[in-house]
């Protein structure tokens, strides 16, 4: 029963003495049994839209660490492709995708519901993790936000200050909040499918939110997650949403409560006492252990886990890292931080 599961308890709002343990990108290049999928995979891609292959890649953390939650296996940039953008993951350098820039490689783009089409092997390794997970691990889908999503279309590539994607909505703002809107509806469909194929929460990756400034920031982070938090509740209110609004500073304060969603995941850079006090006031935190302590190690990394952990367990709470684990990261230190988070 979902409610048995330790996750499930902490974003419906329970206060518990152990929290619960997962880590964004727990499935990836750090570990060497990832790596050798990866091979038999061929691409990035390729590994995502092949279900058992996916479905293994997503078990692997969860057999090797027993973490309480499996994240799906995929990409923010998969609803990109399957709005027709042309997409690759050169090794080293990231993403490449074909640029919408103007109208006319706006309309260019497929419907909303056409997403579909592209994304159902996603929805495959969602019923294969729905029969493979122990029943107490809880499965987490996700999207990208659409302000994120929208940084890496209008760039063709990730950028360090997103300023392609400032440039457009200053220089044309209906194109650019047609996009916004393109992806809100697409993110949407993409969400549903994934809590009919067995996702049990869903999380939206606001990964540039901090370069936001100002009305910037409610108008295209906070407005399209509320927008999408508002279609999920009315159609499955009690699937709990997370949302991680990165470098979203001070505006941290009040997202939950703005924009509906259940749980917001903290980056490194939140003081953790300043949260417990201004945001898990309003819902579940998630975070923050910054990644790179999983490459360092040792007491250090121990003591700042035992730090996170007590400032943070007085309310519903969630551990997890700030951002994602990197490939350099050491596998053992993982169970050194589930050693003292659970004893
Ligand atoms: O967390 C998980 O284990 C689930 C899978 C997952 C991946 N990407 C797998 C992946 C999730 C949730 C994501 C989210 C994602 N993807 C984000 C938001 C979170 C964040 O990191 O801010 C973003 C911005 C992307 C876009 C993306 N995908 C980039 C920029 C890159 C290249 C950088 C890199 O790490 O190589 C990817 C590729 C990617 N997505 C990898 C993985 C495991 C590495 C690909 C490989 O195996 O070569």
């Amino acid at each position: 029963m979902a409610n048995d599961k330790k996750l499930m308890r902490a974003l419906h709002g329970e206060v518990q003495e152990t929290p619960p343990v997962w880590m964004m990108r727990q499935a990836g290049r750090y570990l060497p049994e990832y790596r050798s999928i990866r091979t038999q995979a061929g691409d990035f891609l390729s590994l995502c839209y092949t279900p058992d292959l996916a479905a293994e890649v997503t078990l692997q953390p969860i057999r090797r660490y027993g973490f309480d939650a499996a994240i799906l296996f995929a990409d923010i940039l998969l609803i990109p492709h399957a709005l027709g953008v042309d997409l690759s993951f050169e090794s080293g350098e990231g993403p490449r995708l074909s640029t919408v820039t103007d109208r006319a490689s706006l309309t260019s783009l497929r419907p909303a519901e056409d997403v579909h089409l592209t994304l159902a092997p996603v929805y495959e390794t969602l019923r294969i993790l729905s029969d493979a997970l122990p029943a107490q691990t809880a499965l987490i889908g996700f999207a990208g936000a659409p302000w994120t999503v929208a940084t890496y279309m209008v760039a063709g590539c990730g950028t360090p200050d997103q300023q392609p994607a400032h440039a457009l909505r200053n220089a044309d703002p209906e194109t650019f909040d047609a996009l916004i809107d393109l992806l809100s509806e697409a993110t949407i469909s993409y969400l549903s499918a994934q809590i009919e194929a067995g996702a049990e929460a869903v999380k939206l990756f606001d990964s540039w939110a901090g370069s936001l400034k100002g009305t910037a920031f409610e108008r295209y982070s906070a407005e399209p997650v509320r927008r999408i938090v508002a279609s999920l509740k009315s159609r499955w209110p009690d699937v709990p949403v997370i949302a991680f609004p990165r470098g979203a500073g001070d505006r941290y304060r009040g997202f939950a409560r703005g924009t509906g969603a259940d749980c917001v995941a903290l980056d490194t850079e939140v003081d953790v006492r300043w949260a417990s006090e201004h945001v898990q006031v309003d819902s579940c935190v998630q975070g923050n252990l910054d990644p790179r302590h999983l490459v360092t190690g040792g007491q250090a990394m121990v003591n700042e886990t035992r730090r996170i952990v007590s400032a943070l367990s007085g309310g519903p709470y969630v551990f997890n890292l700030g951002h994602g684990i990197t490939p350099d990261a050491d596998p053992s230190n993982v169970y050194r931080i589930l050693e003292a988070i659970r004893g």
